[in-house]
């Protein structure tokens, strides 16, 4: 983009009109390093609001003071503490409060939601699932899991598409082709709305048309998506999604996860699922009677009550998004993604006789979140290494890419240019 500078004046000018350029103050940036630490691994665990620890301690507090009775007594009563994050987080996924709930971890609710929505049909048609080549591998054993949980062949009925040959990212046309040619044999589509690897952002509407239009039900994994890409889960008709909260997020490591189910499915009852007790209506729960009657909508996929703490964590953070609003979000992270990108093109560009690298990650702003994907050949790991040593917190992804995230929240584009630098410097 030409309208960029690799140089620190202009960095600092970007800086000074960034309308969320106060939201940095609100994060402890690590500093277990001689120099400076430049933090781009938001897309893995994303920083902690300073704000984090009040909202735990008020937990901590009420726990000292009431005891059990704190499910009731505490300022924000544990029995229904999770109801105090969900309009919060069904914003920041484009969702109905009724379509989500905060609950468990991430690969636990793919399970729970897999359970619920891949039903292989009992005259063995409609049966197989389609799934991103290189999926994280927890989603490939969760996938895996499930097909064989059911008795079948994963062979078979686990589909991948792949990147063609030569080619580093999926096209979605052979996503959308596969789809279709798999019509009334595909039971499932699961697909992580951004790639971990490459920072590949999918078009989650028309792939959710797609896969509706063949009978198919849609779900998505969201870990690199929420809180990153501006969702509209409603408004695309997604069956299902499951998200981690440590991320984008910000809400501690292994923090909890958040799950989405569509309108569509709130009000059926009899929708299978793995239950338990927190899933069960809410008005008749402590009368702990037999048979399930879950709650309308996502609440009904609860297992148990609630982990307060990490709750607490993630109710500091979605107060921090809510601040900010997605709105906002999206444009800084579209505008410092793309200078990184000018930045890194720049650096390489000067280096090109010492150290070629490629950028794999769609230079398409629709195509990508606030993830850069760079993939150096040959001394990749050792590239990774020198800046590790120079403060760079980055990310290492075998067999050969280092992931750097500007996070539009606490990220500047100072940062960036400190990155380039090093980069360069790491080069050398
Ligand atoms: C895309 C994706 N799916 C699943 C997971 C697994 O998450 P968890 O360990 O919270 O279940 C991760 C973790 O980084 C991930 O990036």
């Amino acid at each position: 983009m030409s309208h960029f500078e690799n140089t620190l004046a202009h960095a600092q000018q970007l800086d000074v009109q960034d309308p969320l350029k106060s939201f940095r103050e609100k994060f402890h940036f690590p500093n277990f390093h001689e120099n400076t630490i430049r933090y781009f691994t938001g897309n893995s665990l994303g920083l902690q609001p300073k704000s984090t620890r009040e909202y735990i301690i008020e937990e901590l507090d009420a726990w000292a003071k009431y005891g059990v009775e704190g499910h009731f007594l505490a300022k924000k009563p544990w029995f229904a503490y999770h109801e105090n994050l969900t309009e919060k987080a069904a914003k920041v996924v484009g969702a109905l409060p009724i379509e989500v709930v905060v609950t468990h971890s991430l690969t636990t609710n793919l399970h729970l939601l897999m359970v619920s929505f891949y039903r292989p049909s009992a005259d063995g048609k409609r049966t197989k699932i389609l799934c991103e080549a290189k999926a994280f591998p927890s989603d490939q054993y969760a996938l895996e899991s499930q097909v064989k949980f059911h008795g079948l062949d994963v062979a078979e009925h686990l589909v991948e598409v792949a990147p063609r040959e030569g080619e580093q990212l999926i096209r979605e046309e052979d996503i959308l082709a596969k789809i279709a040619e798999l019509g009334d044999e595909l039971a499932l589509v699961m697909i992580g709305g951004v790639n971990y690897y490459t920072g590949q952002l999918f078009d989650m509407e028309t792939i959710t048309k797609a896969g509706h239009k063949v009978g198919a039900v849609v779900g998505f994994d969201l870990a690199h998506a929420a809180g990153n890409i501006n969702l509209k889960l409603h408004d695309w008709g997604v069956d299902f999604a499951a998200w981690c909260g440590y991320k984008y997020l910000n809400s501690s490591p292994g923090g909890v996860s958040g799950i989405f189910v569509h309108e569509r499915h709130s009000y059926n009852p009899e929708l299978p699922r793995f239950a338990g007790w927190w899933g069960y209506d809410k008005e008749t729960r402590f009368l702990m009677q037999p048979g399930f009657n879950p709650m309308k909508g996502a609440e009904g996929w609860q297992l148990s009550n609630a982990p307060i703490l990490g709750m607490a964590a993630h109710l500091a953070s979605l107060d921090i998004f809510e601040e900010a609003g997605m709105d906002r979000i999206g444009a800084k992270r579209d505008l410092i993604t793309a200078f990184m990108e000018f930045v890194i093109d720049d650096i390489s560009e000067k280096n090109k006789d010492r150290c070629t690298f490629e950028l794999i990650t769609p230079r398409d702003k629709t195509k990508r979140g606030a993830q850069l994907s760079i993939m150096a050949k040959g001394q990749g790991r050792a590239l990774f290494d020198a800046l590790s040593d120079l403060g760079v917190v980055a990310d290492w992804r075998e067999p050969n890419v280092i992931r750097i995230a500007p996070a539009p929240l606490y990220n500047s584009y100072e940062d960036c240019y400190w990155f380039g630098q090093l980069l360069e410097k790491a080069i050398q």
